[in-house]
C-alpha cells in the first residue's frame, strides 16, 4: 500500500556550525556539543541546500593539452555533428549506414541484445559489429565528421551479455564479502573480457544504497550501508578504468559509469523508478556516497536515475545534474541518461525533451526513438530552446572523455591488443576470481549442532530446482535482460552448485546424487536443498512484501518432507534480497544465504565441505551487508534505524564452530501487521507476480508468455509500454475460444479479500470492436469457475484509452469462485476476434474504489 507522506521534511541541523537555511540563520558559536534539532523546512526539489555537497578532489585533473584538443575539435563542428554526439541509439535499431550518416557519439546494446540478435554471437561477431560501427563513425563522407564513436554495455556482474563470459556474484553477494580488493580484481577481469569484444565503456558500477529490499534492483546494490558502497565504488572504478597516472584507460581498461544518480535505492516502498522523499542531507549521507568516492577515483560518466526526488524526475532536475554534480562536486565527465529516461520528465516524450539537456544531461539514451529525437534537438538548438552554450558544454564533456580514453589514437576495435582474444572470455584466471568471490559472499545464517561443514566421504542428496541451474543462480542481467530463458548449455565453462558438490564428493569417494524433488532410494546422510527466487531485473522484481513463496510454499514442503524422514537438511538459498523465510529456516538444520553467485557455482561446495581428513578448506567469512527481516511486511529495516528489529542484524554471519543463534521455532506468522493480509495485492504489475505465471491458451494448447511476443493459433500476446518499458500486454484474439490467464500450479487462499469486501482492479484498454461476450474469470483448476461477462462494460470504453475497471470480488463469488483455493485469479477469454491491452491487475480492499460492474 502506498504511504502518502507530506512534502515536508525534517531537516537535521547540527548545532555548532553556522548554517543558512530557509528558516533563518542559526548560529551557536562556542557550543561544543553537537546536538540535533528538527526544523521543518518545505522541500523545493529544484533548489536545495548546496552547502550540503562537497567539492571533490577528483583524481583526473584537467589537462591543458586535452582541453586544447577538445576545443579545437569542437570549433570545427556543425550543430548537427554536435547533436549526434549527444544521441545514443541501441544496436537493434540502427544500421551501419545510420552510423555513417549521423555519426552518433555513442551507442549501446541493452540487456539481452546481441550482434545480429543472436544470443550465441561469438567474440568475433561482437568485434565485427564494433569495427563496422567504428569505421562508419570515422567515415566523414556523409556527415563530415570523423570522431570515433564508443560502445556502452551493461557489464554489471562480468560481461553478462556474452555467452561464455565469467559471471561474478551480483553486487549483493560482493557486499557480504566486505573486500574492496576483491572488487578491484573483479573489475579488472571484467574490463579485459569487455575489451576482448571491442567495447569501450560499461554501465557499472551501480552504487545504489538500497534501503527497501522490496525493490527489484536490491541485488544490484552492494549494501544498505553507505560505507561499504563508498569503499567499493573507488575499487571498482579503479579496477575498470585503471588507476589514474598508471594504466588509466589503457588497452586493458574501460570507461566506467557510476549509476543511477541519485537516490534510486531510497524510493517510497522500494518502487523501481519511484519517488525518493528523503531529506537532502540523507540523500547525501546515504545515497551519494558511491559518487563521492567513484567520481574522486576518476569515473568518467554518471548515469542519471529514473527516480524522482520529491516528485521531480532527476533526468530533468538542473539542481542535481548541474549545480550539485558538475559545479559543486566538480564532475567534469559526462552525464548519460537511462533508457529513454528523459521521456519520463513531465512535459516530455521519448522523442522530444529539451528539458533534459537543459537540466544537464549530456547524452540521451534513446534506444529506439533516436531519429525523431535527433531532429528535435537540432531544431531546438537552432531555435534557442537549448542554448549553443549548453550543447557545447555537453559535447566538450563527451570529447574530453574520448580524448582521455585515447579513442583518437587507439587503433580501431578489431586492432586493439585484446580484440577478439576469445580465450579471455571466461578465462580460467577470471573464473578463479569469481569462485573466490562466491566463497567469500556466502553467509551462514544457521548451523544447528554444527552440522556444517560436511565431510565429502558421506552420502549426500542434492535437491531443489536451484541445484543444477546456472541461470537461476545467476539472476537477472544474465545473457537476457531478465535472466530468464537460459539453460545450463548457455554457460559453457561454468558450474552449477550441484557440479561443485558432485566433484568434491566423488573425488573423496563419497556418494552424491541429484534429485530435484528430493526422492531417493538409499537414505542419504544429509540433504542439501538449493532453492530460491527466479531471476528478474529492474521493476519486474519489485514485490509488495518479502515473504518467500507467498501462497505457494513448495520448497518448504520439500524441506519438511526430508526432515520428516529424519534427514538433516542444509538449505542453500538463492535470492536477490534478504527474504522472510522463517518457516524454511525452521525446517533447516543449516541455512546459507548464497545470493546470486553467478557462473562459478562450484565455489559453494568449496565452503560446505571439508577435505577428506575433515579439515576445513574454506570457512565462511561473509557477513550480511543487508539486515535480514523479522517479518514479511516489516518495511525498510536498516542498520542505524532508531527502532532496529531485524531477525538477523547487519554484519551477522556465523563461522564454523560458532554457536548457533537462531531458534528452531521462529514465528511462522508472516505479517506483523494484522491488516497486511488485505493490503493491495498485485497479481500482474509489469509482469506476472510470483507465484502467478502468465499463459495464453486455446482448447488444445497452453503456452507460457516468456518473451516479448508469444502466439498460438487463435491468440497472440505482446509486450507494450504504458508508463514504462514493457509494463503492459496487448492481446489479439483472431476468433475461436482462447484465453490469457495468470495462474499457478498451487492454489492461493484469497478469502481475506472477499472478507474485506475487496475488488479486482484492472487497467485495461480496448483496441478493437467488442464482441458480445468477453469473460473475466477467477477459477480453481476445474473445481470452481466464477466468470463474468464484461463485454457490456468494455463496449462503453473509448478505443485506445486506458481505463480502470473495478469489480467486486463478491460478483465472482456469486458466479462460483471459491476464494479459499484460487488457482487462476485472472483469466480473460472470448471466442470472437478482439484486441485489448491490460497493465496492472490487482486485488484491493474496499473502499479504495467503487465497482464499475453491477452483479446481480
Ligand atoms: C532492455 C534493457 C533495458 C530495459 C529498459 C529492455 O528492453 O533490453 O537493456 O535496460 O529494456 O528498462
Ligand atoms: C537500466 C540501466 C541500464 C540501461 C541500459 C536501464 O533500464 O536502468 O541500469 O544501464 O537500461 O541497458
Amino acid at each position: 500500500m502506498k504511504v502518502i507522506k507530506p512534502s515536508v521534511i525534517s531537516h537535521k541541523i547540527k548545532l555548532g556550525i553556522a548554517l543558512m537555511s530557509s528558516v533563518g540563520l542559526l548560529t551557536m558559536a562556542g557550543c561544543q556539543n553537537t546536538q540535533t534539532v528538527q526544523v521543518d523546512k518545505p522541500v523545493d526539489p529544484r533548489q536545495g541546500d548546496i552547502s550540503i555537497w562537497p567539492t571533490l578532489d577528483v583524481a583526473v585533473k584537467k589537462d591543458p593539452k586535452v582541453e586544447a584538443k577538445v576545443a579545437e575539435i569542437l570549433a570545427g563542428m556543425t550543430i548537427e555533428q554536435k547533436v549526434a554526439q549527444t544521441i545514443q541509439p541501441e544496436i537493434g535499431s540502427i544500421t551501419v549506414e545510420d552510423m555513417r550518416k549521423y555519426g552518433f557519439g555513442s551507442y549501446l546494446n541493452g540487456g539481452g541484445s546481441f550482434p545480429g540478435a543472436n544470443k550465441h554471437a561469438t567474440p568475433a561477431d561482437w568485434i565485427k559489429l564494433a569495427e563496422d560501427l567504428y569505421q562508419a563513425s570515422i567515415d566523414d563522407s556523409i556527415d563530415g565528421s570523423s570522431i570515433p564513436t564508443m560502445w556502452g554495455t551493461d557489464a554489471v556482474h562480468g560481461h553478462n551479455n556474452v555467452i561464455g563470459a565469467t559471471l561474478f556474484p551480483h553486487n549483493i553477494g560482493l557486499g557480504a564479502a566486505h573486500d574492496p580488493e576483491l572488487i578491484r580484481e573483479i573489475a579488472e577481469a571484467t574490463a579485459k573480457e569487455v575489451m576482448a569484444t571491442g567495447i569501450d565503456w560499461v554501465f557499472a558500477p551501480t552504487v545504489a544504497v538500497v534501503r527497501d529490499d522490496r525493490w527489484g534492483r536490491t541485488y544490484e546494490g552492494y549494501s544498505e550501508d553507505p560505507k561499504i558502497v563508498h569503499d567499493y565504488a573507488r575499487s571498482i572504478v579503479e579496477g575498470l578504468q585503471g588507476p589514474v597516472n598508471a594504466d588509466f584507460l589503457s588497452e586493458r581498461r574501460v570507461i566506467s559509469t557510476v549509476k543511477h544518480f541519485l537516490g534510486d535505492g531510497g524510493t517510497v516502498d522500494g518502487d523501481d523508478q519511484g519517488n525518493n522523499i528523503d531529506s537532502e542531507q540523507d540523500l547525501f549521507d546515504l545515497h551519494a556516497q558511491g559518487y563521492v568516492s567513484g567520481i574522486a577515483a576518476g569515473a568518467q560518466s554518471v548515469m542519471a536515475s529514473f527516480n524522482s526526488w520529491h516528485g521531480v524526475k532527476i533526468h530533468g532536475n538542473k539542481y542535481f545534474l548541474t549545480d550539485v554534480l558538475k559545479e559543486k562536486m566538480g564532475f567534469d565527465g559526462f552525464v548519460v541518461g537511462d533508457w529513454s529516461g528523459h521521456g519520463q520528465i513531465q512535459g516530455c516524450s521519448k522523442e522530444n525533451c529539451p528539458d533534459a539537456m537543459n537540466a544537464g544531461l549530456d547524452v540521451y539514451m534513446a534506444p529506439n526513438e533516436w531519429k525523431v529525437l535527433y531532429d528535435n534537438v537540432v531544431a531546438q538548438v537552432k531555435a534557442g530552446v537549448i542554448s549553443q552554450q549548453r550543447l557545447d558544454d555537453a559535447v566538450t564533456r563527451i570529447l574530453r572523455v574520448k580524448v582521455r580514453a585515447g579513442l583518437f589514437e587507439k587503433p580501431s576495435p578489431a586492432n586493439r591488443p585484446l580484440a577478439g582474444k576469445a580465450e579471455l572470455i571466461g578465462a580460467p584466471e577470471h573464473r578463479e576470481v569469481a569462485r573466490k568471490a562466491v566463497r567469500k559472499s556466502l553467509v551462514l545464517l544457521k548451523n544447528q549442532q554444527n552440522i556444517l561443514p560436511l565431510k565429502p566421504t558421506i552420502n549426500v542428496l542434492v535437491a531443489g530446482d536451484g541445484a543444477d541451474n546456472i541461470g537461476k543462480q545467476s539472476g537477472g542481467w544474465t545473457i537476457s535482460w531478465q535472466g530468464t530463458g537460459n539453460s545450463n548449455d548457455d554457460f559453457p565453462g561454468g558450474s552449477s552448485i550441484w557440479d561443485g558438490i558432485e566433484q568434491t564428493v566423488k573425488a573423496a569417494g563419497g556418494k552424491a546424487s541429484l534429485s530435484v524433488d528430493g526422492s531417493f532410494s538409499n537414505k542419504p546422510d544429509v540433504a542439501i536443498v538449493v532453492f530460491g527466487e527466479e531471476p528478474y531485473a529492474e521493476g519486474n522484481g519489485d514485490v509488495s512484501n518479502l515473504e518467500y513463496q507467498r501462497g505457494n510454499k513448495t520448497d518448504l514442503a520439500l524441506l519438511r518432507k526430508l526432515k520428516a524422514q529424519g534427514i538433516p537438511v542444509v538449505s542453500v538459498f538463492i535470492s536477490g534480497r534478504p527474504m522472510w523465510v522463517n518457516p524454511e529456516l525452521n525446517a533447516s538444520d543449516a541455512f546459507v544465504a548464497a545470493w546470486l553467485p553467478g557462473s562459478e557455482g562450484a565455489g559453494v561446495a568449496d565452503v560446505l565441505f571439508t577435505d577428506e581428513s575433515a579439515n576445513v578448506r574454506y570457512d565462511f567469512t561473509g557477513k550480511l551487508s543487508y539486515s535480514w527481516p523479522a517479518f514479511a511486511d516489516q518495511g525498510p529495516v536498516n542498520v542505524g534505524d532508531e527502532d532496529y528489529q531485524p531477525l538477523l542484524p547487519f554484519g551477522f554471519g556465523l563461522t564454523y564452530g560458532d554457536k548457533n543463534v537462531l531458534a528452531s521455532d521462529l514465528s511462522e506468522v508472516a505479517g506483523s501487521n494484522p491488516d497486511s493480509q488485505v493490503a493491495e495485492y498485485a497479481i500482474f504489475e509489469r509482469s506476472a507476480q510470483a507465484p502467478w505465471a502468465l499463459t495464453i491458451g486455446t482448447e488444445t494448447e497452453r503456452k507460457a508468455v516468456d518473451s516479448k511476443i508469444v502466439s498460438l493459433d487463435k491468440i497472440q500476446i505482446r509486450s507494450i509500454d504504458k508508463y514504462v518499458q514493457e509494463d503492459a500486454r496487448q492481446v489479439t484474439w483472431t476468433g475461436g475460444q482462447a484465453d490469457v490467464s495468470l495462474g499457478a500450479p498451487f492454489p492461493d487462499d484469497l478469502r481475506a479479500y472477499t472478507e474485506a469486501n475487496g475488488v479486482m482492479q484492472l487497467d485495461i484498454r480496448v483496441d478493437s470492436q467488442i464482441p458480445a461476450q468477453v469473460w473475466l474469470a477467477m477459477n480453481c483448476a476445474g473445481e470452481c469457475d466464477g466468470k463474468l461477462n464484461i463485454a457490456p462494460t468494455l463496449a462503453n470504453y473509448t478505443q485506445g484509452q486506458w481505463q480502470t475497471l473495478r469489480i467486486d470480488l463478491a460478483c465472482f463469488a456469486k458466479a462460483g469462485t471459491d476464494f479459499g483455493k484460487v488457482f487462476t485469479p485472472f483469466s480473460l477469454a472470448t471466442d470472437q476476434p478482439l484486441q485489448l491491452s491490460f497493465a496492472a491487475v490487482k486485488l484491493l480492499a474496499k473502499p479504495e474504489g467503487e465497482s464499475n460492474i453491477s452483479c446481480q
